[in-house]
């Protein structure tokens, strides 16, 4: 076991990092929770670890579950609304808490929950996927979706801790890990020439061997980033952000693409569009591909441009009407703010596919 802390102006948190579900209960004895624990979870996650966890946090708090559908399609408002019905049925107060138990989705879901209910109150965050231990679980981002735009609903809500058990990323299906392997890219993208090189050398077939250390790498990237610019007002946070503008554009769009996939995609958009600037090589764009290969994600797109196009101008970081993603310059080394036209993402599509 291992603990990170992330420290930030007015909160600071630790992650427990490799520890055991089955001993959650101490960390609940550990902290200040009060009395009731509101497990939010989906379908899929529930059979696999809801038991474990009910069994060891209700030998110190009193506990109750509610299961989502599995999926992006849970996060709306509606859904959210029947998680605080859940909560105020439950007679939850203030000093009470809420479980994140899963992946991406349930932590923006549940993160959101606790951010609004009563105005706000503490949330734990288990990450099960590697997507979520990556990324989702860590920094208070937390949002439901509007039918037209990704995360267009949300509060900056930090978790009260973070517990990763590394054990849960051994029941992960292959897709489910190539998600993860998208946002895990991301990071090396961003800010980590080293973890890119690993990447590229780690024999396709080992992969899993390295999930502990991806994860600690991710993580620890992820918290200093966090940890610089929390509400991402400075534009350091925004670097996270790299293959999102064009991946919830084609997220939003496609029935077929989950997360992770459709950021692979919108990674290849923004850096090719990068090395039409002149701010990369188009070796750059061929290495980031090739790695989106290797892990399983897709390098082409079959949702169509327009849509794409239409859905970019609801992006949630565009400013005055201008759409801004993040482009690399080098391996490790990013720009933000670059402002792009959907004329621009129209004429390069067929180009990067
Ligand atoms: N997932 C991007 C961020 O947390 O800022």
């Amino acid at each position: 076991m291992e603990i990170m802390t992330v420290s930030l102006n007015n909160v600071t948190y630790p992650i427990y990092l490799d520890y055991p579900l089955e001993k959650i209960g101490n960390l609940f004895h550990k902290h200040q929770c009060g009395k009731k624990v509101l497990i939010i979870t989906d379908e899929n996650v529930a059979k696999l670890y809801a038991d474990t966890v009910i069994k060891s946090v209700s030998s110190v708090k009193n506990v109750h579950l509610s299961v989502v559908k599995p999926g992006e399609s849970s996060k709306t408002i509606k859904v959210a609304y029947q998680l605080i019905k859940a909560c105020s049925l439950f007679g939850m107060d203030r000093t009470d808490t809420i479980i994140a138990l899963g992946g991406g989705v349930i932590s923006d879901l549940a993160g959101f929950v606790s951010a609004i209910y009563l105005r706000g109150i503490r949330f734990i965050s288990i990450p099960t996927t590697l997507l979520a231990q990556v990324d989702a679980s860590v920094g208070g981002k937390t949002a439901i979706n509007l039918p037209w735009g990704k995360n267009l609903v949300g509060v900056f809500h930090q978790p009260f801790f973070v517990v990763m058990d590394f054990s849960t990323l051994e029941s992960l299906p292959e897709r489910e890990i190539s998600q993860g392997m998208a946002e895990i890219i991301k990071c090396a993208v961003i800010r980590s020439k080293k973890l890119f090189a690993l990447l590229q050398n780690v024999p396709h077939t080992d992969t899993r061997k390295y999930f502990k250390f991806f994860v600690r790498e991710c993580v620890s990237i992820k918290k200093r980033v966090v940890e610089s610019d929390e509400k991402e007002e400075k534009g350091i946070r925004e670097i996270l952000n790299f293959g999102h503008t064009i991946g919830h554009a084609i997220e939003i769009n496609s029935n077929l693409l989950n997360h992770g996939e459709s950021v692979a995609l919108g990674m290849l958009g923004e850096t090719f569009l990068a090395v039409e600037r002149n701010f990369c090589s188009y070796l750059l764009f061929e290495k980031v591909r090739a790695l989106v290969k290797k892990y399983g994600l897709p390098v082409k797109c079959d949702v169509s441009v327009k849509k794409v196009s239409r859905s970019l101008m609801f992006d949630k970081k565009t400013r005055g009407g201008k759409i801004r993603c993040v482009m690399p310059v080098r391996i490790g080394a990013v720009k933000t703010g670059v402002e792009i036209s959907t004329e621009e993402v129209i004429s390069n599509w067929e180009k990067w596919q």
